[in-house]
């Protein structure tokens, strides 16, 4: 039922429990391939080409098919912001709260924004207060700013935090209540307030995604709230905002888009629509992410990253994701650490625990990350970690958990907070508490050896 959730967007979230995903999952992985036809499921490279890429889908046919989400409208590429406050005003909106963080408020960047609405005649209120992994607290300034103001939309300005904080205000806006209440999958019943989402990194995609991921405070968790209704009205992704990203920014960001790509490829409820969109995001991320980071000021490299992330939230936006991002929501609550350098570390630790039960999925995502083309899954798999890796090396990824700060004495609450992360109920191997305990230990400990070899 919650696979079903996810993907169709039918159920209340709050009653949805892992369960019942778990024996779905292995019901999967028992009728997973035998080597003989396991290059059937590949759709690139030399090897195969007979099997173009979704004639040979590794997902189940749905009973009552498949949802792809969309904002309905998306500005993209460099000149893109200067075309949003026409269509603020096409969609007859007066009075905009701009949500956006302090950073892009002091720096003077938000001015961009507020001049863009000015020439289309809309008011604008700036509330800069999402923080990094934003708050309840955060929700419920940004709302009373709004109500004081009575503006009638949103225009998120930044990052995910900006955009997931502005999703939060819109959601209780119309529905009411607290952003708790919304905790789940498609929990709400009224839309929200039309929300335009300025995007400045790439990036989680959260300015087209229905993922609002807002922390709760009291328990240090959290909350991921999915819901078709937190989808922005228009997503507006211009690469020039994103140039004066530092580079350990670009680098976290990338391999947060990289992450979504992943999880969405593997996840029980892909669809050759969110594979072919993964897989070419990670081809891209492989190709321009070091020259992002490198060379901030790079046109073609910062165009392509946005791309990238635009495309991989496309795949994740209706494939959903998996134990990477269930397992760094807790670090994020826990520890306020950034998402996406969680998620990197994190990353080749989780994809190998689920080689072992969709080892034929690698074939494909090593032709994409340039690690090797039309391998035998037994290769494939080793490429795809290795390329990992050296990607995360490459940009200036910490190690491991060590080197940020995580305590191993806090694994047994993380991991039972993980397991009850919706991000997490599509993982291709279910996983019990002491497993997901074994993978935050070994990312905790992962490249220690190589480091004393060197030593
Ligand atoms: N809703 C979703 O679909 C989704 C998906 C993944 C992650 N997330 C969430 O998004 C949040 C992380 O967002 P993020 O990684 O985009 O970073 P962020 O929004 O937290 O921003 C981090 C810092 O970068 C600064 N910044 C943003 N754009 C900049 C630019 N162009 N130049 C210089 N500085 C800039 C911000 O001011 C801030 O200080 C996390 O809370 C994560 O859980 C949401
Ligand atoms: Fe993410």
């Amino acid at each position: 039922m919650l696979r079903q959730a996810l993907r169709s967007g039918l159920l209340a979230g709050r009653a949805l429990q892992s369960g019942w995903v778990a024996s779905e999952a292995v019901s999967k992985r028992s009728a997973a391939p035998s080597s003989a036809w396991l290059r059937g499921f590949a759709s690139q490279g030399p090897a195969i080409p007979t099997a173009p890429h979704g004639t040979n889908y590794h997902h189940a046919p749905g009973a009552d098919g498949y949802a792809f989400y969309m904002p309905r409208e998306s500005l993209i590429g460099g000149g893109s912001l200067e075309a949003a406050g026409a269509r603020i005003k096409m969609l007859g909106l007066k009075k905009a709260l701009i949500v956006t963080d302090a950073y892009m408020a002091k720096s003077g960047a938000v001015n961009a924004v507020i001049e863009v609405l000015k020439k289309s005649g809309v008011e604008a209120v700036v509330f800069d207060g999402a923080v990094p992994n934003p708050t309840d607290k955060n929700v419920e300034d940004g709302l009373a700013l709004l109500k004081q103001h009575g503006c009638d939309h949103i225009v998120s300005f930044g990052g995910g935090s900006s955009h997931d904080c502005a999703k939060g205000v819109g959601i209780v806006a119309t529905n009411g209540g607290r952003i708790h209440d919304y905790e789940g999958v498609d929990v709400s019943a009224k839309p929200m307030l039309p929300l335009i989402s300025i995007n400045t990194t790439a990036g989680t995609a959260s300015e087209m995604t229905r993922f609002c991921i807002i922390t709760d405070t009291s328990r240090m968790v959290k909350m991921a709230i999915v819901d078709s209704k937190c989808t922005p009205t228009v997503a507006v992704d211009d690469p020039l905002l994103m140039h004066k990203m530092p580079p350990s920014l670009t680098a976290a960001t990338g391999m947060d888009a990289l992450t979504h790509a992943v999880e969405a490829y593997v996840s029980t409820i892909s669809t050759p629509l969110t594979d072919a969109s993964a897989l070419h995001a990670m081809k891209l991320i492989s190709s321009y992410l070091r020259t992002a980071v490198a060379d901030g000021g790079n046109a073609q490299a910062r165009d392509m990253m946005s791309y990238a992330q635009f495309l991989a939230g496309m795949a994740f936006n209706s494939a959903s994701l998996g134990y990477v991002h269930a397992m760094a929501h807790q670090l994020g609550g826990f520890y306020d650490l950034p998402h996406g350098v969680c998620n990197a570390v994190l990353l080749p630790v989780v994809q190998e625990f689920n080689a072992q039960a969709v080892p034929h999925l690698y074939i494909d995502m090593a032709e994409a990350l340039g690690a090797g083309s039309g391998l035998p899954a037994e290769r494939a798999v080793p490429a795809v970690l290795g390329a990992i890796r050296q990607l995360s090396a490459d940009v200036g990824i910490p190690r491991n958990l060590k080197e940020l700060g995580v305590k191993p004495e806090d694994f047994d609450v993380l991991a039972a907070n993980s397991l009850k992360d919706a991000c997490g109920f599509t993982n291709p191997r279910p996983a019990s508490h002491e497993e997901i305990v074994g993978l935050f230990r070994q990312a905790y400990e992962q490249g220690e050896d190589a480091a004393a070899a060197t030593a």
